[in-house]
């Protein structure tokens, strides 16, 4: 495993990606690679601003929002000591939690996809990732989980909201992947079962 790898996990909350992000890690660091986890929005100041928005702290037009996570991507990628393409060039294989399918499942609820892509063209041409891993869970199977969880009250938590970012995930790929790597995983399985589809994609890659 020579050249450093930007790996993507992507779904739906409550989806695994916390638990499976850190199962990869220590994938990695039992085999000597270094690695360094990330996730958008960021902690950068553009990603304090969307998750004070999520939090229904202030309220924004949905475009604004769509052109923040956009913003925040740029800063993910581009910001010299955290961003993604610093990481990769330092040597660290990057895995991040979410990056532009998540914008195109969740805003394009409100906005239209063809812009929602055209704000995330950049970060598409100049960052794509090695690979993409989707778990795909049923938006009622994530319902439940988020209802399991304490302070469960984000602005994309409804069931109506989950049905149409998973169907949009998938309308996504097929639209904005071209050319890339996307596999898909049933997050409903256990998390060793989950765990295992994904390394082996990953040994697919690497
Ligand atoms: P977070 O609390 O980090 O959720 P999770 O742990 O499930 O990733 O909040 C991220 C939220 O932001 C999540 O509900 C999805 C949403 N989101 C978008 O709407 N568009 C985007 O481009 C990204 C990256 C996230």
């Amino acid at each position: 495993m020579e050249r450093p790898l930007f790996i993507v996990v992507e779904g739906l909350d409550g989806s695994g990606k916390t638990t499976q992000v850190e199962r990869l890690r220590h994938y990695f660091q039992a085999r000597g690679a270094s690695c360094h986890l990330t996730a958008e929005p960021t902690e950068l100041p553009t990603g304090r601003l969307i998750r004070s928005i999520l939090q229904k702290e202030h309220a924004v037009d949905p475009r604004t929002l769509a052109a923040l996570f956009a913003a925040d991507r740029v800063e993910h990628i581009f910001h010299p000591d955290s961003g993604i393409l610093a990481q990769l060039a330092a040597g660290h294989h990057v895995i991040a939690s979410r990056y532009y399918f998540s914008s195109l499942a969740y805003q394009s609820e409100f906005v239209d996809p063809g812009w929602i892509a055209a704000l995330n063209r950049e970060a598409k041409r100049s960052l794509p990732a090695d690979l993409t891993l989707f778990l795909d869970l049923p938006p009622e199977v994530s319902m439940e989980r988020i209802a399991r969880r304490p302070g469960n009250d984000e602005l994309y938590e409804t069931l109506e909201k989950l049905t149409h970012a998973r169907e949009s995930f998938l309308q996504a790929f097929h639209y904005f992947g071209e050319g890339e790597n996307i596999v898909s995983v049933d997050a409903t399985a256990s998390v060793e079962d989950v765990g295992e589809a994904i390394i082996r994609a990953v040994e697919e890659v690497a």
